[in-house]
């Protein structure tokens, strides 16, 4: 991929520093500030708070945030060390309960901490800092294959619909539900993108529209209720979007207002594709009904983002900030490793079943 698309690092470690560098994606876009982090209670934070957010983003902040516990943590036996993990690990788990791929990187940490058995502290905390590095690094190859299998997709000149942010900021590098429009623009393609603001958190607004601006690709803000008039008015001919956690039978969580889109999508014969590595598929979900979906705090509705308030005061609030788009609304799901269609029972074992191999 050309060097200028998709390459904003939103999370990564200073080695030099021992310190985990995160871009603040609550002050975006009016600030770009790096937040310098080297304790677990800062990551969760950030987390919480989506200074980092995404979900692969959330993931390689949380394996970043077990190696910055376990380092600063007094365990002198590999044993005392474990004791301690198990702790910093359950801490990072409660920052949010959607994004699978936060637990999928807590698991995989733990899994690289029983592989080290035997070996000293320092040897252990040396491991899970290279597990970090790993998880990262692999995110990048991961989303540059989503990106690819996207594109074949795709034609030039499309016009493309996505909702919140599935960017470079949200992942290592490149995003994956954007990773086929920075790709497409290195290949001349010439997409025009429509990016849904996203109420009430306004990641379309305030960090898509920025990203594909600031990668001077041709994309046009809309409210989220303003999909419809888009579709019926011929401008859009696919729509992508990220995930969180997609369950075995294809049911896919996403940011609150994607399923919507998608209902849309089949009224008006739009493709929706949904792009997910293979860390976002759950499997032992069996159906949508079986994601968690968090609710977050009235005031995201209410008052942020205001001068005063915008709703009645103590008004009762319903602030989900998942929902899930129902596996019939899916023309595809996009993974690192192909293309799977329905029935997604059965091409999403497979997929895993080769990426094994
Ligand atoms: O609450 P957020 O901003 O973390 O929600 C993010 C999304 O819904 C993204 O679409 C999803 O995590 C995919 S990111 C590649």
């Amino acid at each position: 991929m050309d060097k200028s698309s998709g390459v904003i690092q939103s999370v990564r470690l200073d080695d030099e520093r021992d310190r985990l560098i995160i871009l603040d994606q609550t002050v975006l876009p009016n600030k770009k500030i790096f937040l310098e982090i080297d304790n677990m209670k800062d990551v969760w934070d950030a987390i919480y708070h989506l200074k980092v957010r995404g979900a692969p983003a959330i993931g390689i902040a949380a394996a970043y945030g077990i190696y910055l516990g376990t380092r600063k943590t007094d365990a002198s036996t590999y044993d005392e060390l474990y004791e301690e993990f198990k702790k910093i690990k359950d801490y990072l788990a409660s920052s949010r309960p959607t994004a699978v791929n936060l637990f999928w990187a807590l698991n995989r940490m733990e899994k690289r901490f029983l592989l080290e058995k035997g070996k000293n502290v320092d040897e252990v905390k040396a491991a899970l800092k290279e597990e970090a590095e790993n998880i990262r690094a692999e995110d990048e190859k991961v989303n540059e294959s989503i990106g690819k299998y996207a594109l074949s997709l795709l034609k030039p000149d499309m016009g493309l619909l996505t909702h919140c942010n599935a960017g470079a900021i949200a992942t290592s590098k490149y995003g994956t539900a954007l990773a086929p429009i920075y790709l497409g623009q290195d290949q001349g393609y010439n997409f025009k993108v429509y990016a849904d603001e996203t109420r009430p958190l306004l990641q379309g607004a305030r960090l898509t529209a920025w990203e594909l601006n600031e990668a001077g690709i041709d994309v046009t803000l809309i409210c989220d209720n303003m999909v419809s008039i888009v579709m019926k008015e011929g401008k859009v001919q696919a729509v992508l979007v990220g995930c969180d956690r997609v369950a075995a039978n294809g049911d896919t969580a996403n940011k609150i207002g994607t399923s919507g889109v998608a209902i849309l999508a089949k009224h008006y014969g739009v493709p929706f594709y949904v792009c997910a590595p293979l860390s976002t598929v759950d499997l032992e979900c069996k159906t949508g009904d079986d994601i968690e979906i968090e609710l977050r705090p009235s005031e995201e509705i209410t008052t942020k983002w205001y001068a005063e308030s915008m709703a009645p005061k103590d008004v009762k609030t319903y602030n989900p900030a998942f929902d899930v788009t129902d596996h019939q609304f899916i023309s595809a799901i996009i993974t690192e490793d192909g293309i799977a269609y329905a029935p997604f029972t059965e091409s999403l074992p497979k997929m895993f079943e080769a990426s094994q191999s």
